[in-house]
């Protein structure tokens, strides 16, 4: 299948698209190396990942952002993609609060140039888009299922998610394109973004500084690997659907107390932790549990990594990039 993600030199775009060139896709990734976090790392992280230095069949990569829509339009015209994956986006919610407008550029009106480009497209492509566990906003019943009202968000972020969900929605029934919306739940793995508490904690443990855990480490989150996250948008970008638009939680189904991580990683890396409680930030939330009722009997959908295993590899990577000073870990 020809398929375009979005976004292909971020974090889940790399993985993902090495996985669908092992399963012998022909992918085309856009990306606008976007300054959020170093670009060094996204460019580090594709070619060890889809490009040269991973062997094997390689998928083209152009920078291109996904607002400019003549741009866009010109690489559908040449790729003419059966599906898009759309990971394009201006990530995380405490960066949503600092630079709003970053974030709905990104976010808002690069899905909406988007959409429309498969509107005009003469292959109408099945899109694939991510949206976020942070959609489930102030909801607290546990856990989170995709039936459930997803109208109190907490974040600009999640605001933008959901924006991209009904923006789905709208153009499914409007123009008839297949739309499948991801709640990805907390990502992890290697090569992942240094604004992510894994990296963030592994940074400060491994340079003796304390780290700040919020509520005393009792935040829990339903950190999925990353190859799982690959495998959820395989299943997804092939089920078959039941509606023009539909949405999906993609996550582990098992949510992790902060403070064991810590514990876990600080094992790993042979330090011991020093650390500071601080109070839920503003645009967070307590605790995000992904049900995967929907998922697993659509798409036979099964998690297998072991928070263990997943931590492990993480620190394998993060030892032998992070930690040697490539790709530092600076976040606008
Ligand atoms: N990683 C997670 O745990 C997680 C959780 C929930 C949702 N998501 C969503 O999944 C997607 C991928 O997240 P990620 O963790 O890989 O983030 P990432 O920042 O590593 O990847 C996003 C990529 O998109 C690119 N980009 C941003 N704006 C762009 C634009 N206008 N045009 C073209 N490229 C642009 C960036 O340069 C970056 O390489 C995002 O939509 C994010 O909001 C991620």
């Amino acid at each position: 299948m020809r398929i375009l993600v979005t976004g292909a030199a971020g974090f889940i775009g790399a993985h993902l698209t090495a996985r669908l060139l092992r399963e012998g896709h022909m992918v085309t990734g856009v990306d606008a190396f976007t300054p959020y976090y170093d670009v060094r790392l996204k460019r580090d992280r594709w070619a060890a990942l889809a490009g040269p230095a991973a062997g094997g069949a390689q998928a083209r990569l152009i920078t291109c952002d996904v607002c400019d829509g003549e741009r866009l339009q010109g690489v559908f015209a040449a790729f003419r993609p059966e599906c898009v994956v759309h990971l394009a986006a201006q990530p995380g919610m405490r960066a949503s609060l600092s630079a709003p407008f970053v974030c709905q550029k990104n976010n808002v009106e690069g899905f909406l140039s988007l959409l429309e480009c498969c509107r005009h497209a003469t292959v109408t492509p099945r899109v694939v888009y991510a949206s976020s566990s942070s959609v489930y906003g102030a909801c607290t019943a546990l856990p989170f299922v995709e039936e459930q009202p997803a109208d109190r968000p907490v974040s600009l972020y999640a605001a933008t998610k959901r924006a991209n969900e009904l923006m789905a929605h709208t153009y499914a029934q409007l123009y008839d394109i297949p739309c499948v919306g991801l709640r990805f739940f907390t990502a992890y793995g290697p090569w992942c973004r240094p604004d992510m508490a894994l990296y963030l904690f592994a940074d400060a443990l491994s340079q003796g500084r304390p780290l700040q855990v919020f509520e005393g480490g009792d935040v829990r989150r339903d950190f999925t690997y990353i190859e799982d996250v690959a495998e959820g948008v395989v299943r997804c970008i092939g089920v078959p659907l039941q509606a023009r638009s539909e949405l999906f939680n993609v996550g582990s189904g098992r949510p992790v107390a902060l403070l064991s991580v810590v514990h876990l990683l600080a094992e790993r890396l042979g330090v011991t932790p020093r650390i500071e409680t601080a109070p839920l930030p503003p645009g967070d939330i307590p605790a995000t549990w992904a049900s995967l009722a929907r998922i697993q009997p659509r798409t036979g959908y099964q998690p297998a990594t072991t928070l263990e295993e997943g931590v492990a590899r993480f620190v394998e990577w993060f030892r032998a990039y992070a930690a040697s000073g490539a790709g530092s870990g600076a976040v606008r």
